[in-house]
């Protein structure tokens, strides 16, 4: 089977591999655009970028209804234990840990972190992702644009998701900085047109892509699936 990625909106993502289901960021019952809802994913994996609450709101729910492992920074993965979560992989920035689907690392992102009941959240960050395969995801996740993402994108990409929404992290201009210092294969644009203030054209930023930045930029509605 083929390794496929599904946009939940925002910046959720069911990343499907042969032999597994990976969740990126939970945010589906209270998200104006995702397809579908908490109680409808089925995953062994959960990956929680930072404590906002449009990025973990569904993720306690479904990491106890489904028993799946969440990977996410130490102070997250204590907050999530606390509220009865069985299974997790904490992490910090620049560890890298071997799971059953590959391997993960946690990369720095510039942001906040705080939970939603205001608790420190520790650091925000993205995830870089090598699949069993040697297939590279990387998602930056909530951030401005930062010069790194050069080494992150250092080992080859086959692709990078970077939000585009401006206002809360970084927007359509610094996105295409952003895939240039990547140099992935293919781009997707998320953490736009959830809510009007951070609407975007999604379509101008991936022609903006193809032409700037000389990757596949990709456009694509919640809902949708790219096959990697
Ligand atoms: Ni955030
Ligand atoms: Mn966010």
């Amino acid at each position: 089977m083929a390794t496929t990625l599904r946009w939940l909106g925002h910046n959720t993502w069911l990343l499907e591999t042969a032999d597994h289901r990976i969740l990126i960021d939970p945010f589906l019952n209270d998200s104006p655009t995702a397809p579908l809802k908490a109680a409808q994913v089925e995953v062994d994996f959960v990956l929680v970028s930072h404590g906002h609450y449009d990025h973990i709101a569904d993720a306690v729910a479904i990491l106890k209804r489904t028993g799946a492992t969440v990977v996410s920074n130490f102070e997250i993965c204590e907050w999530l234990v606390k509220q009865g979560v069985q299974k997790a992989e904490s992490m910090n920035h620049g560890g890298t840990i071997t799971l059953p689907f590959g391997r993960v690392k946690y990369t720095p992102a510039i942001h906040s972190s705080v939970l939603p009941d205001g608790t420190n959240g520790g650091n925000p960050g993205g995830f870089l992702l090598t699949l069993g395969d040697g297939t590279k995801l990387y998602f930056a996740c909530d951030t401005a644009l930062f010069s790194d993402m050069k080494l992150i994108g250092a080992g080859g990409l086959d692709l990078a998701v970077v939000p585009i929404g401006d206002r809360y992290t970084m927007g359509p201009d610094d996105a295409v900085e952003a895939v240039k210092l990547l140099a992935p294969k293919k781009a997707l644009p998320c953490h736009y047109g959830t809510w009007p203030p951070i609407a975007q054209d999604a379509n101008a930023w991936a022609a903006r892509v193809k032409s700037e930045a000389k990757c596949e930029g990709l456009a694509i509605e919640p809902g949708d699936t790219v096959t990697l």
